[in-house]
């Protein structure tokens, strides 16, 4: 639950971090269970070892759409040499699991629920809690891409704006491995992007000129500790730079829209009637 400071600080930043929301052993926990996800990932048997052809393109972009009830693995941009052979070993070179883990595997769905994560959600005025998407985040040591300035609501559009960001540091993040930058009080101007799936197609489209900030610009880094729960807004710009350090840093998100608002059918990520999202409890 957060205390009056922590909403205020929530509603005038468009964010609110909360340290030690996670214990060590949740957080061990998530860890071995994603290293056990990598290690079964077979990339050759899943069609995802990576060449620059069309029919390749086409693949990624299915698997991708394919994966919004499922539990995937995606590589690392840059974890392929030009023979398209891994530089480094798998489990080194996957850049994240997504997208349904929270609803799909047991030990996901234990540290994706309960009742102090329902308590905040319901305190930043999600009334109906939904769950849309998780991903697990590895930002791996020396090839950890980096994660252009965008506002997640770009993704997860709802009418009223609803989506809100639950990310979770699993390792400390800091300014040398890549951790989050944010703008405080970004999220009250606009939306600038849609990514919008018409069938299998997927685009995004700018509808607002707004530039993005920069550090020079007010946008602050959110150096954070393991254990550590940041709770943003969906029109809040954020960004993560390329880890170029020997440590890694392992995130896992939420992306959650409040059911009394409508979902946007041209959002890329849907669920059918045999899988319906769901909330925190
Ligand atoms: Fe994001």
């Amino acid at each position: 639950m957060l205390t009056p400071d922590q909403l205020i600080q929530y509603q005038r930043d468009g964010y609110v971090v909360l340290p030690h929301f996670k214990t060590p052993h949740a957080i061990a926990r998530l860890r071995e269970r994603a290293q056990a996800i990598v290690d079964a990932y077979d990339p050759e048997h899943e069609g995802q070892m990576v060449f620059t052809t069309n029919e390749q393109t086409r693949r990624l972009n299915q698997y991708f759409l394919d994966s919004a009830d499922k539990v995937r693995c995606f590589f690392e941009e840059e974890a392929f040499d030009s023979q398209g052979r891994l530089k480094q070993a798998k489990a080194l070179s996957i850049n994240k699991i997504g997208h349904a883990m929270h609803d799909l595997d047991p030990v996901f769905v234990e540290f994706s629920h309960g009742p102090e994560l329902a308590a905040v959600a319901k305190d930043v005025g999600l009334q109906q809690a939904q769950i849309w998407q998780s991903m697990y985040i590895f930002k791996q040591p020396g090839i950890g891409g980096e994660v252009d300035w965008h506002q997640d609501a770009t993704f997860f559009d709802t009418t009223p704006q609803s989506v809100t960001t639950f990310w979770f540091a699993l390792e400390d993040a800091t300014l040398h491995n890549g951790c989050l930058w944010v703008q405080p009080g970004g999220h009250h101007g606009p939306l600038r992007e849609r990514f919008e799936r018409f069938g299998d197609k997927v685009s995004k489209r700018r509808i607002d000129d707004t530039p993005w900030p920069s550090a020079t610009t007010g946008a602050v880094p959110l150096e954070v500790q393991a254990g550590t729960l940041v709770v943003f807004h969906g029109f809040l710009p954020h960004y993560s730079a390329p880890n170029r350090s020997m440590q890694s840093r392992h995130a896992y998100t939420l992306h959650v829209t409040d059911g009394a608002c409508s979902y946007n059918a041209t959002n890329w990520l849907q669920r059918g009637a045999d899988m319906p999202v769901s909330g925190f409890v």
